[in-house]
């Protein structure tokens, strides 16, 4: 009687101390898009939102279920108001494909945060690459000052309340073009997941088809707010997504597609713990026939009332797939690449191309690593009209509306330039500048130090019109080589004075140890 008492109490108070209400969500959809070139756009989309209501202010968060424990403890951990990171594999072809569903398409890896404004932000920052580098097995502690940056017009916050906004909070950008994407990632990922990939549409991500793909991209978007000025209401929340092109097109010639073929699964219903599970598919050919049919294409496929198996399938009625020549243009595309020759000096040159018929504004921002040196005075603008093809040499303030530049210091932090520029209608603008490439230390040269070093992509921040949402534009990485030293020399040295003090020392030693005897000549005895 009296013990039982004793554990009522304790729960009681327990209850008291914890009246914290939380109340969490999660939604996963995947749609399905065929692009004009055959190919085929899986982007699957898992969300899970938490909104605690905490009476103590500012108070850490321990009592949610479906939010992985891992991300939260980050978040909180390090002073993180909102990540993202994201890891890329292949090529996403604006030209062809148009924009993609999701705004980060860098080769690499590349992660954002914003974070509390403290003097130990740089720390923080630091502790999470590295905490994140051991989750997702990836090699992000190489993110260290050397190639952090601190954007101030691209990456905004995408928190929409002006709570947030006024709050100092700052941002640091790290990414890294060299670091290769596979399953290994995949799987810490995945087990991010509520029901990982046993059950719902994460029953679709087998690793052998998603990886065999022309472009492959998948990437986390982590919040956590707070709600109002006390900080007794908070909310979090997780996006993953998984964005790949699939040929199906490479195997049959034809664009025909099933979910069976594709991934080699099928879906059996719904994530259990799933408020909405759907399949959306995005047709605008009307030649296409999908099965089974579809009553209403805006809602998709519920998964929650699938009990048994679904296979979803689309077929068209010809023999075999042409390949449409034109392409579809978007509004604004990128290109950027070296000029110049040999390994002294060389530059630099990024051309825009705005379709649009009025001129648009967008933000230009690239980071170089600091071993190679540009030279700000060199910035030359250059605008080629489209329908003209006149090229024009044009002062920068016409063009350059804004500028921020961050002088690189050596081995210690890159060359930042952010520029928000005008593009003027129909129009190729055109941004060249030159630089010196560094003579590095010799142990700060790759093992392959060969191949060349790795330059991460310039990034096009713009707001499309008759849209809402901003879009990025990111350019192919650069490999950029610098004077290498004949790093077989040592080796031709060590064989060659080896060769000689063997050849040496073997003469001498035989002399030395030789014993020259005279051997008389008997003579004969008569
Ligand atoms: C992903 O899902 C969330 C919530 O269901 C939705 O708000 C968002 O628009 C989706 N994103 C994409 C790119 O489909
Ligand atoms: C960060 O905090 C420091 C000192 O508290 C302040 O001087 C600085 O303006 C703040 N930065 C931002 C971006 O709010
Ligand atoms: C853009 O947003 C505004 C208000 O948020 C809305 O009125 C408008 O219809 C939206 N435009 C498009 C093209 O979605």
């Amino acid at each position: 009687m009296y013990t039982s008492f004793i554990i009522l109490s304790i729960v009681l108070f327990v209850n008291n101390n914890l009246s914290v209400w939380a109340k969490e969500q999660f939604n996963e959809d995947l749609t399905l898009r065929s692009l004009s070139d055959g190919k085929l756009l899986a982007h699957f989309n898992f969300t899970t939102h938490v909104d605690v209501i905490n009476p103590v202010p500012g108070a850490s968060l321990h009592h949610y279920g479906l939010f992985p424990k891992v991300i939260g403890q980050v978040l909180q951990e390090y002073q993180v108001r909102e990540m993202h990171l994201t890891f890329t594999q292949g090529r996403w072809k604006y030209d062809e494909w148009g924009y993609p569903p999701e705004q980060s398409t860098g080769t690499g890896v590349e992660l954002w945060a914003w974070m509390e404004n403290s003097t130990r932000v740089d720390n923080q920052w630091k502790s999470l690459t590295n905490t994140l580098s051991g989750l997702f097995c990836a090699s992000l502690n190489f993110i260290d000052e050397t190639i952090t940056t601190e954007p101030t017009l691209s990456f905004q916050s995408s928190s929409s309340s002006s709570f947030e906004k006024n709050n100092n909070i700052l941002l640091r950008y790290g990414s890294l073009p060299h670091e290769s994407v596979c399953t290994e990632n995949l799987t810490p990922w995945i087990k991010l997941l509520p029901c990982k990939a046993k059950s719902g549409i994460a029953e679709l991500l087998n690793a052998h088809k998603i990886y065999n793909s022309n472009f492959h991209s998948m990437s986390i978007h982590a919040k956590s707010i707070c709600a109002n000025d006390d900080c007794t209401r908070r909310i979090m929340e997780l996006k993953q997504t998984e964005t790949s092109v699939l040929d199906p097109v490479r195997e049959t010639s034809r664009r025909d597609w099933s979910l069976k073929e594709v991934f080699d699964r099928v879906l059996h219903g719904a994530c259990p713990v799933a408020d909405n599970s759907r399949v959306h598919i995005i047709q605008d050919d009307s030649n296409a026939k999908l099965s089974p049919e579809l009553n209403n294409p805006l809602k998709g496929y519920d998964l929650k009332e699938v009990h048994d198996e679904l296979d979803i399938r689309m077929t068209w009625s010809e023999n075999s797939f042409h390949y449409p020549l034109e392409p579809a243009y978007p509004i604004i595309s990128a290109n950027r690449y070296f000029t110049g020759y040999g390994q002294e000096r060389g530059g630099l040159e990024i051309t825009i191309h705005n379709r649009n018929d009025k001129a648009l504004p967008v933000i230009y921002y690239d980071s170089i690593p600091w071993y190679l040196k540009l030279y700000l005075h060199t910035l030359q603008v250059i605008v080629i009209d489209e329908k003209t093809g006149q090229q024009q040499l044009k002062e920068k303030g016409d063009i350059i509306r804004d500028m921020y530049y961050q002088p690189a210091i050596d081995r210690s932090r890159p060359t930042m330039l952010e520029c928000q520029l005008l593009l003027p209608a129909k129009s190729i603008v055109t941004l060249s500048l030159d630089f010196d490439k560094v003579f590095l230390k010799y142990t700060e040269h790759r093992p392959d130090a060969n191949r060349g070093f790795d330059i991460g992509s310039a990034v096009l921040t713009a707001q499309l019109p008759n849209e809402n949402h901003t879009i990025r534009v990111y350019t192919d990485t650069l490999l950029v080589s610098l004077p290498t030293p004949d790093f077989s020399m040592p080796y031709n040295v060590i064989t060659l004075t080896c060769t000689v003090i063997a050849l040496f020392f073997g003469s001498v030693f035989n002399l030395l140890t030789r014993s020259f005897q005279i051997i008389k000549e008997e003579k004969e005895v008569k």
